[in-house]
């Protein structure tokens, strides 16, 4: 169980957002933790949703709470998603997958007509980039692939756990990439993504339409 005040007050800010009748989101990480315990909660309480999942982990989770889980096929639109992000700045776009999950979690926020971002307040930033940008990557050719991040002017890390490689829910690798700064993050989106190799990478720029930040102080910030 993550520990985690600011978070959790966030968290739970944002499943107050959820409705009857709602095919809801779930985010991964453990803020999303929270707030997916929150709808845990009220979905015993009698609220009747659907649910998708952005991760296994999430999954197993809202499986265990009891929030019932549709198939892609039964789903037009996802009305609210709720999910972490581990950088978000001033305009609102976000560093995600820091847990791995960034292309479940994309896949989910774009099918989504509001994403909400849950954060503590150490997650705003001026400017994206302290936090290293993790990019999905197919296992062929990796190697290749790090190259022609590297020349985009950063340092990328094959993501490790246990000194294996980490592998996403999707058997992809993780590069992890030190831009240090990212200046202008829509356009180091589109070129990271338009190399052969790149599944898809965590920056998610303009899809927040809801920003709620929980502070140390037992105070919460919403942004619109
Ligand atoms: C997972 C994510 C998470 O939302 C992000 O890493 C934030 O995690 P946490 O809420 O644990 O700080 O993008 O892929």
């Amino acid at each position: 169980m993550p520990n985690s005040n600011s978070k959790r007050i966030a968290a739970e800010k944002a499943a107050a957002y959820i409705q009857d009748g709602m095919t809801v989101g779930l985010g991964t990480g453990s803020t999303a933790y929270w707030a997916i315990q929150e709808i845990g909660k009220k979905v015993h309480n009698g609220l009747q949703i659907k649910a998708v999942a952005t991760s296994v982990q999430s999954e197993k989770l809202a499986i265990d709470l009891g929030i019932p889980l549709s198939p892609f096929s039964e789903i037009a639109e996802i009305d609210v998603t709720i999910d972490g992000a581990d950088e978000v700045d001033g305009m609102w776009n976000l560093i995600k997958g820091g847990g791995g999950a960034l292309l479940r979690e994309k896949i989910i926020a774009s099918s989504s007509k509001e994403l909400i971002v849950v954060v503590d307040e150490s997650k705003v930033v001026d400017r994206l980039g302290k936090f290293h940008l993790p990019v999905e990557v197919v296992k062929f050719g990796y190697e290749l692939t790090r190259r022609k991040l590297s020349a985009l002017g950063c340092e990328p890390k094959l993501r490790l756990v246990d000194q294996k490689p980490y592998m996403t829910d999707n058997g992809n690798y993780i590069l992890d990439c030190d831009f240090k700064q990212i200046a202008m993050p829509s356009e180091c989106h589109d070129a990271i993504n338009s190399i052969p190799g790149v599944v898809d990478n965590g920056l998610f720029i303009g899809m927040a339409a809801k920003v709620i930040v929980g502070y140390k102080d037992g105070s919460v910030k919403e942004c619109y």
